[in-house]
C-alpha cells in the first residue's frame, strides 16, 4: 500500500474462497467486497446456514459449501481467507496450500507451537504464502509510536510495559479454551511489543492463573516478564475477567528509554515525555518536554491496514510484515509463556531452545 493509503496498482487478481462465516467473518467479507482486484468465489462454513446468511447479508450470489477442498477445486480459487476458530487453522491452511492457494488468516496461527512450526513448514514446502492478521499493530497510534521510538526520541528502550484489564463475557470458544487470554488475546499484545521495540523475545517468566470469580474454564489472567533481543525487558499484566474501569483493547503502554518515555494508553495519541536540559544545582528531577509524533500514519488502520499490507505483499511476491515465518516469533512468546506458567521456570526462546527451530 502507498503512504496515503491507496492500494498499489498491480496486475494480480485474486480468486477468493472465505472459510469461516461467524462473528469476525463480516469484517473480512466487507473488505474483500471493497477490493476491485478480489473476486469472492465462494463462502465455506461447516454450518452451511452461517455461510448462506453471510452471502445474503452482503448480497453475494457466490456458492456456499461445507467443505473447503471442494470449494477450492470447484471455483479454481487461488486465495483463501481463514476466519475459522483457532483449533482448525492448521487443517484449513494445510488444505488450502496443498490445493495451490495462498492464505490470509485470523490470529492465532495455531493452538500449539508444534502446529505453528508445522504449518510454516508446509506452507514453505508448497511454495505458497500464509500471512496472519495482526491488526493491532496497524493502529495509527502504534505506527506513530513506533516512529517516535525509531527516531530515537526516547533514546535506547530499556523497559516496556503493557497493562490489559477487561471483562468481556464472550460465550463461545474462548470460554472453553485452556489459555484464553494468552492464546486468543495476548498474541496481539506480544506482537505489538515486538513491533514497537523492533526486537524479538529471548526468555519469559510467566505466572498464569484463573481468579476464583472467573467465568472462563481456562486461565484468564497472566503476568509475564520477557527479556528481549535488544536488551530491554517487556512486562505484561493482563486479565480478561477484570470487571471495572477497562483499559483499551490495545493495552495501556509505557516504554522507558535512556532519554525519556513513550506513552500510549491505547485510545489517545501516543507521545513522548523527554528529559530537557541539564539538572540544575540541587535538582533531583529533570524538566520534561512533550514530543508529539512527527510522521503521521496515513495508511488504513486495524484490519484494513493489515489486509492492505498482506495483499500488497502477495501481489509483489514478498513476505508480508505479518508473514507466518515472522508470526512464529509472536507465537513463541505465547507458548513459552504457557510453558513457563506450567513449569514455574523461566523459559528461553533463543536459537536452539525449546521455542525456536534451533
Ligand atoms: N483480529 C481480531 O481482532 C479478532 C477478533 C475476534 C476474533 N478473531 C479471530 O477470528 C477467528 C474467528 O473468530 P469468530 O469470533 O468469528 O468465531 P466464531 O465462532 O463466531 O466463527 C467461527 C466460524 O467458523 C466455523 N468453522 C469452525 N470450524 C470450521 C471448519 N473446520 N470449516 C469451516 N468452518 C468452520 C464455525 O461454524 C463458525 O461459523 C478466531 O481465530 C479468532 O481468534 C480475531
Amino acid at each position: 500500500m502507498t503512504a496515503n493509503g491507496a492500494f498499489l496498482k498491480t496486475d494480480r487478481k485474486f480468486r477468493l474462497v472465505q472459510v469461516g462465516c461467524g462473528n469476525m467473518a463480516r469484517r473480512w467479507v466487507k473488505y474483500a467486497a471493497g477490493r476491485p482486484d478480489i473476486e469472492l468465489a465462494a463462502l465455506v462454513d461447516i454450518h452451511l446456514p452461517a455461510a448462506e446468511a453471510l452471502a445474503r447479508e452482503f448480497g453475494l450470489d457466490c456458492p456456499c459449501y461445507t467443505d473447503l477442498g471442494t470449494a477450492i477445486r470447484e471455483t479454481g480459487a487461488d486465495l483463501v481467507f481463514d476466519v475459522t476458530i483457532p483449533q482448525v487453522h492448521k487443517t484449513v491452511v494445510t488444505t488450502a496450500v496443498e490445493l495451490g492457494c495462498d492464505v490470509i488468516g485470523e490470529k492465532p496461527m495455531a493452538v500449539s507451537m508444534a502446529d505453528a512450526y508445522e504449518i510454516e513448514e508446509i506452507v514453505r514446502r508448497h511454495g505458497r504464502r500464509y500471512a496472519v492478521m495482526q491488526n493491532r499493530r496497524f493502529a495509527r497510534q502504534i505506527r506513530e509510536a513506533r516512529g517516535l521510538i525509531a527516531q530515537g526520541t526516547i533514546g535506547k528502550p530499556s523497559h516496556a510495559t503493557a497493562n490489559f484489564f477487561l471483562g468481556p463475557h464472550f460465550g463461545g470458544f474462548r470460554e472453553t479454551m485452556d489459555h484464553p487470554l494468552l492464546l486468543d488475546m495476548a498474541i496481539h499484545t506480544f506482537d505489538q511489543a515486538r513491533y514497537l521495540l523492533q526486537a524479538d523475545p529471548v526468555s519469559v517468566y510467566c505466572h498464569e492463573f484463573n481468579p476464583s470469580h472467573s467465568w472462563y474454564a481456562g486461565n484468564a489472567s497472566a503476568v509475564c516478564i520477557f527479556e528481549m533481543s535488544d536488551g530491554s525487558v517487556f512486562t505484561y499484566n493482563g486479565s480478561w475477567c477484570a470487571e471495572g474501569e477497562p483499559t483499551s483493547w490495545q493495552g495501556d503502554w509505557r516504554v522507558v528509554g535512556s532519554e525519556g518515555t513513550l506513552i500510549w494508553d491505547g485510545t489517545n495519541d501516543s507521545y513522548c515525555s523527554v528529559a530537557e536540559g541539564h539538572l540544575g544545582p540541587g535538582a533531583r528531577m529533570h524538566a520534561y518536554k512533550r514530543v508529539e509524533p512527527s510522521a503521521p500514519w496515513a495508511g488504513h488502520e486495524g484490519h484494513d491496514g493489515c489486509f492492505d499490507e498482506m495483499l500488497a505483499a502477495l501481489a509483489e511476491g514478498r513476505p508480508a510484515e505479518t508473514d507466518c515465518s515472522d508470526n512464529l516469533k509472536s507465537m513463541a512468546m505465547v507458548f513459552a509463556a504457557i510453558e513457563s506458567a506450567r513449569s514455574g521456570e523461566k523459559v528461553r526462546i533463543g536459537p536452539g531452545q525449546a521455542y525456536d527451530r534451533g
